[in-house]
């Protein structure tokens, strides 16, 4: 039996899947602006791509092993200092589909956090939460990606059929946007379980404080054809689906591309505020491809729209990322502090202050001001902030820290804990936002 599934991995590993084979994840030293650059213009070279989320000191990438000897030899030239990390991505990816397969199905409607599991599951296990929950919770369809799947949320308040529930100050909380960091949504799921009481049940009372005065939006997965894509055929695929055209716009004389087509955008760039401007790339078949305009992205739109049809009672804006264990403030285009940074700071410390009295032992998260990670234009918590007006609105980073070796692939045993923090996190987040606070 064992023969015969790991058979099956390599067969769907050779034949349907992006091969990872000997791509090494290498670490550089960047001390200065310059150097990072240096490091940005390798990426549009193409011979690297940057990987980790935060750039304090080094960074790390992902290098094919037909770039490898030429990679060295640049970095070396412009005098960076690289170590490798991971010497075998391919080998890491492949460990993690052979622990998916071997993994238990899901009976229709349930869900666990010992694995990852795939989009329609996660539909199937909101939809049977509001059949067992119904007096508490509904399924929203915020909208329909490019590849045509809906893209669900669940709303959760007490007393949901009441008109007064649809006046109360709304929480919105996302996950999955980037496609690839697999822990953001199961993440998303647990918090919903905790809040309907399916899961943390010591929590019930305050659960119940906070449906009684709020109302509850999650979404899990606002990237659902990227993340789907992360399972069929790449699975470090970062970007929505949607063809954005040929690489540098060049095509053929036969009407092809001239290189090769490229294929979505990054949803975190594609937000109207100070769109395009920073850390993306005009290159289409790059991870910062803002789009060709704000919201040209069906999903991005989707939920901006549904964001404004709500902004009057937005009181809380956070979204899901991994990896690097932070939480980041407003804003993440400019290092410039704004007006409300002091509540950010405050807002900051009581979230990585309850996180890390939850799992002991661990490394921290860390607060910071998104730009200071690097500056980037046209992210989700940005314009809800500049746009939409609201002060509290924030992007965590989950597991693992940025020391990692696994990035992306964090095992599913690390799944529970990671959402278990983030609960805490997140209450602890509510306590201190503006609207509880005046
Ligand atoms: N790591 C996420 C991304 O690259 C969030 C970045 C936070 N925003 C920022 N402007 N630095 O999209
Ligand atoms: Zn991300």
């Amino acid at each position: 039996m064992l023969k015969v599934s790991v058979l099956l991995v390599v067969l769907t590993a050779a034949y349907c899947f992006k091969s990872y084979d000997r791509y090494k994840i290498v670490r550089v030293d960047v001390g200065s602006e310059a150097n990072l650059q240096s490091i940005l213009s390798l990426e549009s070279e193409g011979l690297l791509e940057v990987f980790s989320e935060s750039r304090l000191g080094y960074v790390d990438v992902l290098v094919s092993p037909k770039n490898l000897a030429k990679c060295q030899k640049s970095l070396h030239s412009i005098g960076l200092r690289s170590v490798e990390r991971v010497d075998d991505v391919g080998a890491q990816i492949l460990q993690e589909k052979a622990a998916l397969l071997s993994a238990a199905p899901m009976a229709d409607g349930s869900y666990s956090y010992d694995s990852y599991h795939r989009y329609d599951v996660m539909i199937s296990h909101l939809e049977s939460l509001v059949a067992s929950h119904s007096s508490e919770a509904e399924i929203v369809d915020v909208g329909t990606s490019y590849e045509g799947r809906t893209i669900k949320a669940i709303r959760m308040t007490a007393d949901i059929s009441s008109d007064e529930s649809d006046d109360k100050p709304m929480i919105w909380l996302d996950g999955g946007i980037h496609a690839r960091e697999w822990v953001s949504p199961a993440t998303m799921m647990y918090i919903i379980d905790s809040i309907l009481g399916e899961q943390e049940t010591d929590k019930s009372d305050k659960m119940g404080e906070l449906l009684a005065k709020f109302q509850i939006v999650v979404a899990p997965c606002i990237n659902p054809d990227g993340y789907e894509y992360t399972h069929t055929t790449d699975r470090l695929w970062r970007k929505t689906r949607k063809p954005s055209g040929c690489r540098w716009g060049k095509k053929n004389w036969f009407g092809g591309c001239f290189y090769r087509m490229c294929y979505g955008a990054d949803p975190n760039r594609n937000w109207a505020a100070d769109w395009g401007n920073s850390g993306v790339s005009d290159d289409r078949c790059s991870l910062v491809y803002p789009g060709k305009e704000p919201f040209d992205q069906e999903n991005t739109k989707a939920v901006k729209t549904y964001l404004e049809n709500h902004s009057d009672k937005l009181k809380l804006y956070a979204t899901y990322h991994s990896y690097s264990q932070l939480f980041l403030t407003p804003v993440g285009y400019t290092t410039t502090k704004p007006e409300n940074w002091k509540h950010h700071k405050k807002v900051g410390d009581a979230v990585v202050a309850a996180i890390a009295q939850r799992n002991k032992g661990t490394a921290p998260y860390i607060a910071m001001q998104s730009a200071g990670l690097y500056p980037a234009s046209g992210d989700s918590a940005d314009w809800v902030h500049d746009v939409l007006g609201l002060t509290d609105s924030y992007t965590f980073e989950l597991r693992p820290d940025g020391n990692s070796n696994v990035g992306f692939e964090l095992p599913a045993d690390q799944i529970l804990p990671t959402a278990q923090e983030n609960v805490d996190g997140l209450l602890a987040l509510i306590d201190n936002i503006e609207y509880n606070n005046i």
